[in-house]
């Protein structure tokens, strides 16, 4: 049975110049590198410089990945941008990629997930890319969460960093196996009653301001480990396949412990984890871009392995992505 499939044909990353270390937030807020190393796994992270854009780093990690994949600007249908710190309200950040790429036809939008948000964006480009709307996609994860920070919320922003990855997917025809390569299965889920454990308290129809972002990191910690290991159970047995036989796991970078548990759980290797977490922190809907470009870059992921990517976040939104490389 022919089917046509998403492949992953390039990546890109950017990460602003300006980096942080713990000590510097200890300069900042009453904590120091010893905690925040040992709760989260996080040592810096990378900050936007004044008047940096979220499209601007989306930019930047859009023309890498199109460079990657040796597709011009030209022979995008979409554009699929995961944020949840737009340059403006309105309208989407992902048209303003579209007019700075030059591209001057197709559709572009906006996805908003917060974490999960570049799941969710594979996942919308997939099934449009699956039905025949579009041959060829730009998916993004772009946040400026630098942003949205109380800076004076220790137990907040230590954990987020600034960042922007990009894939290009192009349709193929596969043969309807999991040896086909491409996007294999996608899940997603949500669960709107838990908006109150990670949210921003600003928003242009309750406060017209932009807000804060405010968490309960341990109620979320409690949830994360259990979702996300039912959904990646899920994608593996919508193909028949087992977490024994993925090569890589490439998680959404909340915390190292998150990373940790899931990979136990799931009986994964901890060799087998892609961890960013140390360099970038939280990026929310970039770090799993960020990290799929790390380690395609570094020679890590290679053509035939099995992937897995999988986030989770406010919401609660959470979903998983496995694809063949
Ligand atoms: O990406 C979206 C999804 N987000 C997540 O997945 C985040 C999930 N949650 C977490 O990663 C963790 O819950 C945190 C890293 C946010 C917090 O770790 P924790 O082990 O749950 O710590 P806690 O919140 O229970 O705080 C323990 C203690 C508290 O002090 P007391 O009450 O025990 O005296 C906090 O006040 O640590 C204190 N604390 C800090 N101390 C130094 C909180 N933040 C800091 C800090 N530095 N930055």
């Amino acid at each position: 049975m022919t089917l046509r499939r998403s492949q992953i044909v390039g990546c890109g990353s950017y990460l602003p110049a300006r980096v942080v270390t713990n000590d510097e937030m200890a300069k900042i807020v009453d904590t120091s590198d010893e905690w925040i190393t040992a709760r989260t796994g996080i040592k810096r992270r990378h900050i936007a410089a004044d008047g940096e854009k979220t499209s601007d780093l989306a930019m930047h990690a859009s023309t890498d990945a199109l460079m990657d994949a040796g597709v011009a600007v030209g022979e995008l249908d979409m554009i699929v941008l995961a944020t949840a710190t737009p340059d403006e309200t309105f309208p989407a950040t992902a048209t303003l990629v579209q007019a700075q790429l030059g591209m001057t036809r197709g559709f572009a939008f906006d996805v908003q997930a917060v974490c999960s948000g570049f799941v969710y964006a594979m996942a919308v480009a997939d099934n449009f890319l699956r039905v025949g709307q579009a041959d060829t996609a730009l998916v993004i994860g772009a946040e400026t969460f630098s942003r949205i920070l109380d800076w004076s919320d220790r137990s907040t922003c230590v954990l987020f960093g600034d960042g922007a990855g990009a894939v290009v997917l192009k349709s193929a025809e596969g043969n309807g196996t999991a040896e086909d390569r491409g996007i294999l299965s996608t899940r997603l889920h949500a669960d709107g009653r838990k908006h109150d454990m990670l949210y921003v308290d600003g928003g242009p129809s309750s406060t017209q301001t932009t807000g804060h972002l405010r968490m309960f990191g341990k109620e979320v910690f409690r949830h994360a480990v259990t979702n996300l290991s039912s959904v990646v159970d899920e994608t593996l047995e919508d193909v028949g396949l087992t977490a024994s036989e993925l090569d890589w796991m490439v998680p959404h970078q909340a915390n190292r412990r998150i990373l940790e548990a899931t990979a136990k759980k799931l009986k994964l290797s901890p060799e087998r984890v892609i961890v960013t977490i140390q360099d970038h922190a939280n990026t929310s809907a970039a770090s799993v871009p960020l990290a799929l470009d790390q380690a395609t870059s570094d020679g890590r992921i290679k053509r035939g392995d099995l992937v897995l990517m999988e986030a989770m976040g406010g919401g609660f939104t959470w979903g998983a992505c496995l694809a063949r490389w």
